[in-house]
């Protein structure tokens, strides 16, 4: 394992370089093998978790494409599998762990299949001991600081011929310019930032991801640049925290500058982005979105309680006061804004007055939508080690009620829009009946109107005519 590893900015231009030849060195590796088995070599990306693994699986695929693999969606027949884990609750681990126990079966029947395993959960020295200990079968292990070395593990892997791992416990550097392969031609996530700083106490990710790191504004905006050039309309900024975007660099820059200069890029249609600490939110930033062409009229921000009292246990460094006055502020000069939230219930000696505080945070504020987790205890985390942790019936029961609330309250919010006529981004072909589209407005919802493949990447006008609770029935105008 290569400890605290860092790079210089002229490192970084040179490890973009070495990458490149790895690539090359790689791409004779699968040729070989592709000619042996007389056949093209596939892989299998499954992401676990958020939208920057959403995105960091992309940085995968356009490595294992540039080396010769084709996609293949069905696991079980590809050559190379590939899991980008996710540990932010326990569930996501033991789904990994009971995956990885179906693959070696397959495995054993095509000995030279590939198993790679990545992302945050082998950030976890535990995971990795487990994995080194118990599941052999593994092929390459690595973390989420050096994703970009995935060409040369894959080469240290055919030269060896045993398990490759390699984990860096941080890094303050960001590698640019390799290949991605996007899973959409009209939207793409963007990284503007990495890790996070501020340890809320049951959360894992500043331990996986690291200290938090901004990307340099040119290098964002050239990239957006070259994806609007290449047919993209929407672009979803992402970090853990991107309020604070911006802080650690040799010249500091607002989120709210930044989207400023994003706005400007033509041909970029809509601008989303997640996810935004409460704590953070300025006033620069509001003013931002409210007079904004481009901005979509969404705005993801997690509560995670009701209970200022559970909020400083959690060290969210904010009030239920303070986080609804801000919502105020928002709603007032943005007011057909779509709020989402993140809520987690059963955090350590969460009381029923504390869960009721949460209900009325949810009654007051009327998300759109809401994400519910159940708490998790993660190892290392200061709110594992607290004391009071909540039964888990009591929990379950909360947990119920709240989706409940959640549940009646946003189908009520999304039914207000019946009649009106909303810009949408047609997205794909509907699933269930292929006469139809499927578009999304600026506030997020969905929306199902009569059309086809032509429609796929385009801005339309669809009137909604009927709510079906979390979307809407509609037709072009
Ligand atoms: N238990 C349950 N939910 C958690 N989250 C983060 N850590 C935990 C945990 N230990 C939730 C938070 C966060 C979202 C991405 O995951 O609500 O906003
Ligand atoms: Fe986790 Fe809090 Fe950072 Fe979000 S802001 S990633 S919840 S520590």
């Amino acid at each position: 394992m290569s400890p605290d590893i860092s790079l210089s900015n002229a490192e970084a231009v040179n490890e973009t370089r070495r990458q490149h030849e790895y690539i090359e060195k790689a791409k004779g590796y699968v040729k070989k093998l592709s000619e042996e088995l007389g056949r093209p070599l596939s892989f299998c990306v499954t992401t676990f978790g958020c939208q920057m693994n959403a995105r960091d699986s992309e940085k995968l695929a356009g490595i294992l494409e540039q080396i010769g693999y084709v996609e293949e969606a069905d696991e079980k027949k590809a050559d190379f599998v590939i899991y980008n884990t996710c540990t932010v609750r326990e569930n996501a681990n033991l789904r990994v762990y009971g995956r990885l126990g179906q693959l070696n079966r397959i495995k054993r029947e095509n000995p030279h299949m590939m198993i790679a395993l990545c992302g945050c959960m082998m950030q976890e020295p535990d995971v990795v001991e487990k994995i080194r200990k118990s599941y052999r079968f593994v092929d390459i292990v690595f973390g989420t600081h050096n994703i970009f070395k995935f060409a040369e593990l894959i080469v240290s892997r055919f030269e060896s011929g045993s398990m490759v791992v390699d984990i860096w416990k941080d890094t303050d550097q960001i590698v640019e310019d390799l290949p991605i392969e996007r899973k959409y031609p009209f939207k793409s996530g963007v990284n503007i930032m990495f890790g996070c700083n501020n340890f809320c106490s049951y959360c894992i990710v500043p331990y996986v991801r690291g200290r938090e790191r901004s990307r340099e504004p040119q290098a964002i905006i050239d990239e957006i640049k070259n994806l609007v050039a290449d047919g993209v309309v929407e672009v979803m900024l992402l970090g853990q925290n991107v309020n604070s975007y911006g802080k650690t660099l040799d010249n500091p820059m607002t989120f709210a500058e930044l989207l400023r200069e994003i706005e400007k890029i033509e041909g970029l249609e809509r601008i989303r982005f997640m996810t935004s600490h409460p704590k953070d939110l300025s006033d620069e930033l509001i003013e931002v979105m409210r007079t904004s062409k481009k901005i979509c009229r969404h705005l993801h921000l997690p509560v995670q309680s009701g209970s200022s009292r559970i909020l400083e246990k959690m060290n969210r460094r904010y009030t239920k006061e303070k986080y609804l006055e801000l919502v105020e502020k928002i709603r007032k000069a943005v007011p057909d804004i779509s709020l989402t939230t993140d809520i987690i219930v059963g955090f350590p000696g969460e009381t029923e007055e504390d869960f009721e505080e949460t209900l009325d945070v949810v009654r007051k504020v009327r998300y759109d939508s809401a994400f519910t987790f159940i708490y998790s205890k993660r190892t290392g985390t200061p709110a594992a080690a607290m004391v009071n942790q909540v039964p888990e019936d009591v929990v379950k029961n909360r947990f119920d009620r709240l989706l409940k609330e959640v549940q009646e309250i946003s189908a009520e919010v999304c039914s207000v829009h019946e009649g009106s006529t909303q810009t949408v981004l047609v997205e794909t072909i509907n699933d269930h009946d292929s006469s139809l589209v499927t578009g999304r407005m600026s506030n997020n919802l969905l929306v199902h109107f009569p059309g086809g493949d032509s429609l796929i990447g385009k801005l339309v006008d669809v009137k909604l005519e009927e709510c079906k609770g979390f979307y809407y029935l509609g037709r072009m105008v």
